[in-house]
């Protein structure tokens, strides 16, 4: 059959935000894993849409590993980047490493998508997708196509959403 154009697609976000737990989702059923730990380093996660081929760089968001996501950056062509919406006491650390990656000289200058999941909002905690992006300042993205969904990566709620997104744009 015909072959899906291959993107490359960098997950990021602070640890326990749930990018692994969202990148499993998004495989077929039989490809999920049950059990999910938190990453060591990265690992290198693939899906498919029905017109993409994803490969999907997860990285880890544990403070030790997150000077690893720059060596990724080149490669890149398009980003994920998730947020535990009931860890309040974090979202400023959250959007210091979004300003950081936003500034970064192989990211600045393109128009490179980021797709933004605003996890968790199965918790009483959360706070709603709106409120995550006026914390993070997203507005002020203004070189860049982007997109916030709110989801829940447990039950797979809000994925699809993102996904449709991300297959939409022109790669
Ligand atoms: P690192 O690999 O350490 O960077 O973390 P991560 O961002 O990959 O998070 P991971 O997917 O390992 O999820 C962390 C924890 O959050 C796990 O216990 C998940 O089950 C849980 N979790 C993920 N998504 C959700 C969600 O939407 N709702 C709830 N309630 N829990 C979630
Ligand atoms: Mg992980």
């Amino acid at each position: 059959g015909l072959k899906k154009k291959e993107v490359h697609v960098l997950c990021l976000g602070l640890d326990n935000s749930g990018k692994t737990t969202i990148i499993n989702k998004l495989k077929p059923s039989n490809a999920q894993t049950q059990d999910i730990v938190p990453t060591i380093g990265f690992s290198i996660e693939k899906f498919k849409t029905s017109s993409l081929s994803f490969t999907v760089f997860d990285m880890s968001g544990q403070g030790r590993y997150r000077n690893l996501w720059e060596h990724y950056y080149k490669e890149g062509q398009a980003i994920i980047f998730v947020i535990d919406s009931s860890d309040k006491l974090r979202m400023v650390v959250a959007k210091e490493e979004l300003d950081t990656l936003l500034n970064h000289p192989d990211i600045k200058h393109r128009r490179l998508p980021i797709l933004f999941f605003a996890n968790k909002m199965d918790l009483r905690d959360a706070i709603s997708s709106v409120k995550v992006s006026q914390l993070l300042s997203l507005e002020n993205i203004k070189d860049k196509p982007w997109h916030i969904c709110a989801s829940d990566a447990l039950k797979g709620e809000g994925l699809q959403d993102g996904v449709d997104w991300l297959q939409g744009i022109q790669y």
